[in-house]
């Protein structure tokens, strides 16, 4: 196993490239069963997550071939098989895109039910709601989703829950509905970017969904689809990592290769902290003078403050003046950082789904453990300010969204290196 070792870094600065969505192209991937002509996915990001969709793909018949740019070549070989293996939906919950895609090309799905996850239960009743709406006849058997429909059909459905729209139940209900009979309508859609880029590959393959990026989708059946060349929008929770990663140090970091409107809320928060924030039509630069102010932050739903940038952004508040409430309305039990945060000399303390985030002038460097994957970057940047020098340990997370996440944070000055682990088990 690998640990991140950081030392205390003088103020970051330069300019960083954001790569492809990670949410966005593992949907998509998934989507290409849905077509037996081949694809072409452009600006796919090298990451563990994308290896695992692909290793997944092909298990389901698809060859995923990936070209030295970077772009992905999908091309159906074969759809005798429908299962999607405990072994891979345990390393990657996002297998579960599958199974919308599974049910309505090829009439049956098995997959795996995803479990939790470090940061707490991860339901997916949701899904099978929206895919019984269509007439999917589900069962759940020896820990598989067992789904079957002789052909969808179209329906009018709500796929809100209790704590707002879902992701990943939006992607796999709309890959389901655009080969149903008929019209679907999805009240309560997630509004996400990746949404709405997969909603685009899914027009561009001959789909027809409308109202994409917003919480009303109509999706009209169509009897196949074609294939298409399709550029992955850029990451914007990579893109707010760096920011943050930049505002920490005190430095002068541009993000470049970013939709800078899809990271407003995010923009605010920076602004309120006390930073200059500057963009222009692909880049965001983030500047620093004076240290750091306290605010409240409440994730929510996009186009809210988004759950993947709530620990990195509490470290930066642990270095804030002030006290902070953070404040968790998507994944109430995602505060596993808080602890290792603590262990850095951060002033944090948990009630319920709320953080009080004491504002510290000095953290201070340990041996920490990332338990998942937004977790472990939090600690790499709470790494660039405490003194002394920072272990970062278990980052298989890290590389399971952020792609040579040391190679780019060390081209805008900071101090960390990869090293092998004798001590991890
Ligand atoms: N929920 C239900 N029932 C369901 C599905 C979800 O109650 O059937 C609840 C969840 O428990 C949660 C909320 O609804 O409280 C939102 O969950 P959602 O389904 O939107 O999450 P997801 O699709 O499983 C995606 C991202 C996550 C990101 C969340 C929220 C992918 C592959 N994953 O997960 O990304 O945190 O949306 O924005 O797109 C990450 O990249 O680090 C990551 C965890």
């Amino acid at each position: 196993m690998e640990k991140l070792v950081v030392e205390k870094s003088p103020p970051l600065s330069g300019v960083v490239p954001v790569s492809g969505a990670k949410n966005a192209v593992l949907p998509i991937l998934a989507a290409t069963l849905l077509t037996e002509e081949p694809c072409v996915i452009e600006g796919a990001p090298r990451l563990r997550d994308v290896a695992t969709m692909i290793r997944l793909m092909e298990t389901l018949g698809v060859m995923v071939e990936q070209r030295a740019d970077g772009s992905l070549e999908t091309r159906l070989l074969s759809e005798e098989r429908s299962t999607a293996a405990y072994e891979l939906v345990k390393t990657m919950r996002a297998s579960i895109n599958v199974l919308g895609p599974l049910l309505a090309k090829r009439g049956r799905a098995r997959v795996s039910f995803p479990g939790g996850c470090a940061f707490g239960p991860r339901p997916i009743d949701l899904h099978l709601k929206g895919l019984r709406a269509l007439g999917a006849e589900i069962d759940i058997r020896e820990g598989y989703i067992v789904a079957r429909a002789e052909r969808l059909r179209g329906a009018a459905m709500y796929l809100g829950g209790p704590f707002g729209s879902t992701v990943t139940g939006t992607a796999n209900v709309m890959m389901a509905a655009v080969l149903a009979e008929g019209r679907t309508v999805i009240e309560g859609a997630a509004c996400e970017p990746e949404i709405r880029d997969l909603a685009e590959f899914l027009n561009a393959l001959g789909a027809r969904i409308r109202g994409m990026g917003t919480p009303r989708l109509t999706i009209d059946g169509v009897d196949r689809l074609g294939g298409t060349t399709h550029r992955v929008i850029p990451d914007r929770i990579e893109a707010g990592t760096y920011l943050a990663a930049g505002a920490v140090t005190g430095g002068d970091v541009t993000v470049k290769g970013v939709a800078p409107g899809t990271l407003r809320s995010v923009l605010d928060v920076l602004r309120e902290i006390g930073l200059s924030v500057t963009e222009g039509e692909d880049w965001i630069r983030v500047r620093r003078a004076g240290r750091l102010r306290n605010t409240d932050i409440v994730t929510l739903p996009y186009p809210g403050f988004p759950t993947d940038l709530q620990a990195q952004f509490m470290a930066l508040l642990a270095v804030a003046e002030g006290v902070s409430v953070v404040t968790e309305k998507i994944y109430p039990d995602r505060f596993m950082h808080v602890a290792e945060l603590a262990r850095m000399r951060a002033r944090i303390r948990k009630e319920g789904a709320t953080a009080i985030v004491v504002g510290t002038r000095r953290l201070s460097g340990a041996p920490v453990m990332a338990s998942d994957l937004r977790a472990s970057a939090a600690l790499v940047i709470a790494g660039l300010v405490a003194e002394g020098t920072t272990e970062v340990k278990r980052i298989y997370h890290i590389d399971r969204g952020y792609e040579r996440i040391e190679e780019k944070l060390t081209a805008l000055g900071a101090r960390i290196v990869r090293r092998e682990d004798p001590e991890a088990p």
